[in-house]
């Protein structure tokens, strides 16, 4: 039986500690908490603007952490080199704006494709396992096999608005399960992100082939009322395929 893993995507632990400037709570703790409780790997995202995870953040958790960490960046010269000396085991290539919110959605793989390529092969030389986050796309897709990644992670924040909103999602699940098989049958490993709840996880671990969902804002906030441990027991719990 293949197994689903859990990735806790703990950002937003840095967001409320920045909020006051503090050294509480701390990111580090939350990330070696997620590992007890059963988190399959960690996520942070070390943006451009370091509005949450900064770059000690990053070192103490990856020096300390067991389970794999996923590191989330853009591709830019000065993340390569970061990502480089810091050798995390996954690594996701995401589109960054510095306005937006959170990341909006998937990349745009017909810019800077060169230095994605190399980006890529270097940080697969290095040993980190590549996934690119993208749209439910089938040409998304053909790209990623191209740029020789090894994961694509599917942007899901669509529907999960729509499942949120109690608006109709089948034209959206029927992309995502076409981009799901499209991706599976190439041999690239399947994974799925962003807004999930545990509504839209029930909906989600449904579609066969997802190996891996990220899941952050929700499972964090939902921590703050009945605990981290229970969060991600919740959310494993949900994902694990019958
Ligand atoms: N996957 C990727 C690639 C992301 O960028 C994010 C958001 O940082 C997530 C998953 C998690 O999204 P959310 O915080 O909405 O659960």
């Amino acid at each position: 039986m293949q197994k689903i893993r859990l990735g806790v995507n703990i950002d937003h632990v840095a967001t409320v500690r920045n909020a006051r400037g503090e050294s509480y709570p701390s990111p580090l703790r939350a990330a070696l908490l997620s590992e007890k409780y059963g988190a399959d790997s960690v996520t942070i995202h070390l943006r451009e603007d370091r509005r949450h995870i900064n770059e000690l953040d990053l070192k103490l958790i990856r020096s300390k952490l067991k389970i794999p960490l996923n590191l989330e960046i853009a591709s830019t010269k000065e993340m390569l080199k970061i990502s480089l000396r810091q050798k995390p085991s996954f690594v996701c290539i995401v589109p960054e704006k510095r306005k937006e919110i959170t990341t909006e959605g998937g990349l745009n793989l017909n810019h800077k494709k060169k230095f994605l390529k190399k980006m890529i092969n270097s940080l697969k030389k290095n040993g980190s396992r590549i996934s690119l986050f993208i749209e439910p796309n089938i040409k998304a897709i053909k790209i990623c096999k191209e740029l020789n990644s090894d994961c694509v992670e599917i942007h899901t924040g669509k529907i999960c608005n729509l499942i949120n909103k109690r608006k109709p999602y089948k034209h959206e699940i029927n992309r995502i399960k076409n981009a799901v098989n499209y991706a599976h049958s190439l041999g690239l490993e399947v994974h799925a992100g962003h807004g999930l709840t545990y509504e839209s996880a029930k909906v989600l671990k449904k579609i066969k082939n997802i190996s891996e969902f990220n899941i952050g804002h929700f499972l964090i906030g939902e921590s703050i009322f009945i605990g981290l441990s229970k969060s991600i027991k919740q959310f494993k719990k949900i994902i694990k395929k019958k």
